[in-house]
């Protein structure tokens, strides 16, 4: 009669987890209308193509504790422009995040309540630290799935109103790979 010590576990080279209690959400083209510079490109693909899967534990959301889950961001374009993830603020403003890469290549979107946007480079074994009060999105620049790993405290909530309007750049492609758009 040995306890259960058996915790999750995740394969750090796929990003995926193994059987457990896991929640997942797939955001396809179809709920990304206005997100991506060119409309009618985006309306000109198929609705029900998956651009990013979220896997996270079925964890406590209370107060104190922490999120933790993967984001597979598949490969392609839209228009010009790289697949990429919604994007939000926290609904709580001042609570961070920690993401860390694991496979692909790509960038981390993060911009400020003032409207001020960075750029950071995602790879295998790059760690993320967001601050409070500042919005983030990934974007994938490579061929391969982008996956990364993420934690969050679960009081954070998902604030998507906010960035109606968007981000302050975007990340289209270019000859050199990718360049930045200023809107
Ligand atoms: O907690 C996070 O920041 C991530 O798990 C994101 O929610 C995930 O990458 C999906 O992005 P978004 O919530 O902007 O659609
Ligand atoms: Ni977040």
């Amino acid at each position: 009669n040995l306890p259960d010590i058996q915790p999750p576990q995740v394969d750090w080279a796929s990003g995926a987890f193994a059987d457990g209690p896991l929640l997942s959400k797939s955001t396809r083209l179809r709920d990304l209308a206005g997100i991506f510079a060119d409309e009618p490109a985006r309306q000109q693909l198929p609705g029900e193509q998956v651009i990013y899967d979220v896997e996270m534990l079925a964890t406590s959301p209370a107060e104190g504790e922490l999120y933790t889950g993967v984001t597979h961001l598949y490969p392609g374009r839209v228009g010009g422009e790289y697949f990429m993830t919604r994007g939000h603020f926290h609904a709580r403003r001042e609570q961070g995040e920690v993401y860390f890469g694991l496979r692909g290549n790509g960038l981390l979107l993060l911009q400020n309540e003032q409207g001020e946007a960075r750029l950071e480079k995602v790879f295998t074994g790059s760690v993320h630290i967001i601050p409070g009060f500042t919005a983030h999105r990934l974007i994938n620049t490579g061929g391969e799935v982008l996956s990364a790993l993420a934690v969050w405290p679960g009081v954070a909530g998902h604030d998507y109103a906010a960035l109606a309007n968007g981000f302050a750049l975007r990340v289209m492609v270019s000859s050199e790979g990718w360049e930045v758009h200023h809107d």
